[in-house]
């Protein structure tokens, strides 16, 4: 029961080993959306968070390709944590999220999968807002 109430949905992909590792993913058999956008995060510093933002409507999967974060997922009600250092196990960062990344190791490299294209308006950079939001206590809502 625990796990079925867990903000931490973990997506696993196929590994093919040969001469090399080769990872494949692919909608709808690993993930739960259209693919719109492919990003990538590389030369981040240990002490700089990233994140700490949720999207209205955006669904994304985050894979640690490379190195290790710590992630905090935070749905309003409740946080939790994930270290993500597998490149064949992601996360999804679903829509109403608020996600954080902390304490990159030197070299991660971030692989971040999303079904809608990039908006700015799709963000709550404000946690207090994203609260307000998420808890139904806000008249603010979607602008897209
Ligand atoms: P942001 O999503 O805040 O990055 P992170 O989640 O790693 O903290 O985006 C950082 C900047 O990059 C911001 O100015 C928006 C821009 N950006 C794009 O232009 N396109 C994109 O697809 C993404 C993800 C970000």
């Amino acid at each position: 029961m625990k796990y079925k109430r867990s903000l931490i949905h973990y997506v696993d992909i196929p590994k093919i080993s040969d001469d090399c590792f080769l990872y494949f993913v692919q909608s709808p058999d690993h993930i739960p959306f259209a693919i719109k956008r492919v990003y990538y995060i590389l030369k981040s510093r240990p002490n700089l968070p990233r994140g700490s933002h949720a999207h209205y409507k955006t669904q994304q999967i985050i894979f640690c390709i490379q190195g290790s974060i710590r992630m905090i997922l935070d749905d309003g009600s409740k946080r939790e944590e994930v270290i993500l250092n597998q490149p064949e196990t992601g996360i999804l960062l679903d829509r109403m999220i608020w996600h954080e990344m902390h304490n990159f190791q030197k070299d991660t490299i971030l692989l971040v999968l999303a079904s809608r294209k990039y908006e700015d308006k799709d963000y709550i950079r404000d946690h207090e807002q994203f609260l307000a939001i998420a808890n139904g206590n806000n008249k603010k809502t979607s602008k897209i």
